[in-house]
C-alpha cells in the first residue's frame, strides 16, 4: 500500500528512473535501481556503494546499481512491492516488512534472540538462512542478505524511558507489521505503524510522543530534534534484508547473477564493520545536539515480552530455525 507521500516520491523517481533508463541505454549498461530509506551516508548505502562500484568492474560495464536513497523509491513496504513488480531491482527492507509475507522471518528478529551483534554476524554469515532466503521467490522477490540494524531502543518527547510504567499511554512509532504493534504493547506502550519518513514530522506535530530505533537512524534522521530521551531498552536487533526481483534476477546471465549475489552476501561483513564504526559517532552527534541518553533496566522488560516471545514460535521450521540461531551462540 502506498501513503500519499510514499507516491508522490515514487512517481517522482519514476521520472529519474526512465531519465536515466535513457542514458544507460546510451551507455549499453542495465541499470539496477536500489531503494534505501535512509541516508547516502548510513553504513548500509555505503556497503551497497561499495558492491556498485565492484559490480561495474566485475561486469565490465554491463551492470550498474544506483541507490536512490532517503526514500526517493518510497518507503520500505512501497519499495518492496515496487520490487515484486519488477519496476525497482533491489530494496533494503526491514524484517518485518518480509515477515508479512512469510512468519519463518520473524525468528531473525525476535526480541532478545542475539546475545550481540558477534552473535548476529555469525547467524548471517553462516549460510543457515540461505534456503529460508531463497524461498521468498515465490513471492516475486528474493533476499540476497541481511545487513544489521543494531539494537534498538526507544526514544521520546517528554521524558526518559526507565519502567514499563513510564510506557503508559506513549504513542510511538513502529514499523509495519503485526509483531512490531504487539511488542509495544507488551513492552506498556501504544504502537503505531508508520513508514520511517513520516515520524519525525508526526512527533514534531504530536501524533506520535516518540519512537523506537537504532542510534545510528536517530542521528541520521536527526529526530533526536524531536525526541530528546533516548532510553537504551534494546528490545530488538532486528535485520534488515537486501531484496532483490526474482524477475529481474533471472533475466541476467548466470555468470553476472553469480557476481551480483556473491558480491552483494559478501557486503553483509563490511556493513557490520562499518556500523561499529559508526555507531559511537552516532551517539557523539546525538549527544552534542542536546539528546540524553539513559541506561535501562531491561529485566522487567524481558519478563514482559516473554510471553509474546513463546507466541511467535508456531510452525515446525520456525522453531527448527529458531534452535540452529540458538546453539550457534
Ligand atoms: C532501522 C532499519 C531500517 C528501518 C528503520 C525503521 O533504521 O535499519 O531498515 O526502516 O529502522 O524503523 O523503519
Amino acid at each position: 500500500m502506498f501513503t500519499r507521500t510514499s507516491l508522490k516520491k515514487a512517481t517522482l523517481a519514476a521520472v529519474i528512473g526512465s531519465t536515466l533508463g535513457m542514458s544507460s541505454l546510451v551507455n549499453a549498461a542495465t541499470e539496477i535501481k536500489a531503494a534505501f530509506n535512509q541516508s547516502n551516508q548510513h553504513p548500509q548505502y555505503v556497503a551497497l556503494q561499495g558492491v556498485a562500484e565492484k559490480l561495474e568492474r566485475k561486469t565490465d560495464g554491463r551492470y550498474k546499481l544506483s541507490i536512490f536513497p532517503n526514500e526517493l523509491l518510497g518507503d520500505q513496504r512501497a519499495a518492496l512491492e515496487l520490487v515484486q513488480m519488477g519496476s525497482v531491482q533491489m530494496a533494503v527492507v526491514a524484517n518485518p516488512l518480509v515477515e508479512n509475507y512469510d512468519k519463518t522471518f520473524r525468528v531473525i528478529g525476535m526480541p532478545y534472540i542475539y546475545t550481540g551483534p558477534e552473535h548476529q554476524e555469525k547467524v548471517f554469515t553462516s549460510g543457515m538462512l540461505d534456503e529460508l532466503f531463497a524461498s521468498t521467490s515465490k513471492f516475486g522477490f528474493e533476499v540476497l542478505t541481511a545487513y544489521t540494524a543494531g539494537a534498538r531502543s526507544m526514544y521520546t518527547k517528554k521524558g526518559p524511558i526507565n519502567t514499563i510504567e513510564d510506557m503508559k499511554g506513549e504513542k510511538i512509532r513502529v514499523m509495519q507489521s503485526d509483531t512490531m504493534i504487539k511488542m509495544l504493547s507488551c513492552m506498556g506502550g501504544t504502537g503505531v505503524a508508520m513508514g520511517q519518513g513520516e515520524v519525525y514530522s508526526a512527533i514534531q506535530q504530536g501524533v506520535l510522543d516518540g519512537a523506537e530505533n537504532n542510534e545510528i537512524t536517530y542521528a541520521d534522521l536527526k529526530q533526536y530534534e524531536v525526541a530528546p530521551y533516548f532510553s537504551s531498552t534494546r528490545h530488538l536487533m532486528v535485520p534488515d534484508l537486501v531484496v532483490m526481483s526474482t524477475d529481474f534476477l533471472s533475466s541476467m546471465p548466470k555468470a553476472d547473477r553469480d557476481i551480483l549475489v556473491n558480491l552483494v552476501k559478501e557486503s553483509t561483513q563490511m556493513e557490520f564493520e562499518l556500523w561499529n564504526k559508526q555507531i559511537s559517532e552516532a551517539k557523539a552527534i546525538a549527544q552534542s545536539k542536546g539528546a540524553k541518553f539513559n541506561d535501562v533496566d531491561i529485566k522487567p522488560f524481558q519478563d514482559s515480552c516473554k510471553s509474546l516471545q513463546d507466541s511467535l514460535i508456531e510452525t515446525p521450521a520456525q522453531k527448527e530455525l529458531f534452535k540452529q540461531i540458538t546453539e550457534l551462540k
